[in-house]
């Protein structure tokens, strides 16, 4: 078979070990396997990358993507879509198999339903994705924020202050939550609960009264500022017209300030959890993932995504993996609750 692999989206750590999967697996089989560069725009603009055993090996353990990323979108316009089934039939493409979240599986579906045959890699940071336990990416971003967490308290404890730090997380509070729950953290916002800046404080001032002037809050860069402040706040937007998030850990920061009086400081973690190398647990998790993806491509179950299920490697439709976000329940923050709100 021929088979094109491209990563879409938000880079993250494990989208080398799964390129490296691909390709090992399909020479088993004798397959050729075409790296498409930048995501979907390598599909549309025909930017190639020859994988081969040697270009792969070394690359278990390094960060970002070979094939480099972007967010291009194939099925937001009508030429780019045309573009990318005439691409993949002169490329003499069988299959296509595409590493990403949401848009690019949502993407890789709505392909499938104009007959190019597609097979989904989940990976996001954000660990947003339904139809699979954990996406790749997640527990190395995770690792990387918790560690930031541990240092930020170690110095909040030395100068009785209170530190905020914000994490990445646009609609879902993965990444907060867990971080918040494995550092300690004293107070978590995420996206998914309204903001209740009073009930916040109120407990911020209750640390206070029991003589605790120190902390740590965690909060997502998804999470809007109380209704009435929260006008007049505009962030701007990238090429695709997503906004680029990033600032409210200074906004709660200033009202733990205001209403506490704890010196309070806050830090923006940002991209930085998105690079570095991946952990075993995302290595074995993308390995696997990658490996099965081409076993699905030559059973022919396109349209299908490679997802974790407790510890097995099955097979989803990718309908069930896009569409709708796997955002944290509120149980899951209440129990959660139980750690910080004390
Ligand atoms: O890939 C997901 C994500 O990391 C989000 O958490 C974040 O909002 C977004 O990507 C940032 O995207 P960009 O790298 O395009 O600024």
């Amino acid at each position: 078979m021929k088979i094109g692999v491209l990563t879409g989206g938000g880079d993250c750590p494990g989208l080398n070990p799964a390129i490296r999967a691909v390709v090992m697996r399909g020479l088993d089989y004798g397959d050729e396997i075409v790296g498409l560069r930048q995501g979907w725009k390598g599909l549309r603009e025909e930017l190639t990358l020859r994988l081969t055993l040697e270009v792969v090996e070394p690359v278990i353990n390094k960060g970002g993507t070979i094939l480099e990323s972007s967010r291009t979108n194939p099925t937001k316009d009508k030429e780019s879509e045309a573009k990318c089934l005439e691409n993949a039939k002169k490329l003499g493409l069988d299959a296509l198999i595409a590493l990403g979240g949401e848009d690019t599986l949502g993407a890789a579906h709505a392909m499938c339903g104009r007959g190019l045959n597609c097979i989904g890699v989940p990976k996001t940071m954000d660990n947003d994705l339904s139809a699979t336990d954990y996406t790749f990416g997640f527990h190395s971003a995770l690792s990387v924020a918790v560690d930031a967490a541990d240092r930020l308290l170690d110095t909040a404890r030395s100068h009785r202050r209170i530190m905020v730090l914000e994490v990445m997380g646009r609609h879902a509070g993965w990444m907060a939550l867990n971080t918040g729950v494995c550092a300690g953290a004293d107070w978590i916002l995420i996206p998914e609960i309204p903001f209740d800046r009073d009930e916040m404080v109120d407990h911020v001032k209750a640390m206070k009264a029991r003589g605790k002037e120190w902390g740590l809050v965690v909060v997502s860069e998804g999470v809007k500022r109380p209704e009435t402040e929260a006008e007049g706040v505009k962030h701007a937007r990238d090429e695709f017209g997503h906004e680029k998030l990033g600032g409210i850990g200074g906004y709660v920061a200033a009202a733990i300030e205001k209403d506490s009086g704890i010196d309070t400081r806050y830090v923006t973690l940002g991209h930085v959890v998105r690079g570095g190398a991946p952990t075993p647990f995302d290595r074995w998790l993308a390995t696997r993932a990658g490996l099965k993806a081409v076993e699905l491509a030559h059973e022919g179950k396109f349209d299908h995504m490679a997802a974790l299920r407790g510890t097995e490697i099955v097979s989803v439709p990718l309908a069930d993996a896009v569409g709708k976000l796997k955002t944290v329940p509120p149980e899951l923050y209440e129990e959660a609750k139980a750690l910080f709100n004390r």
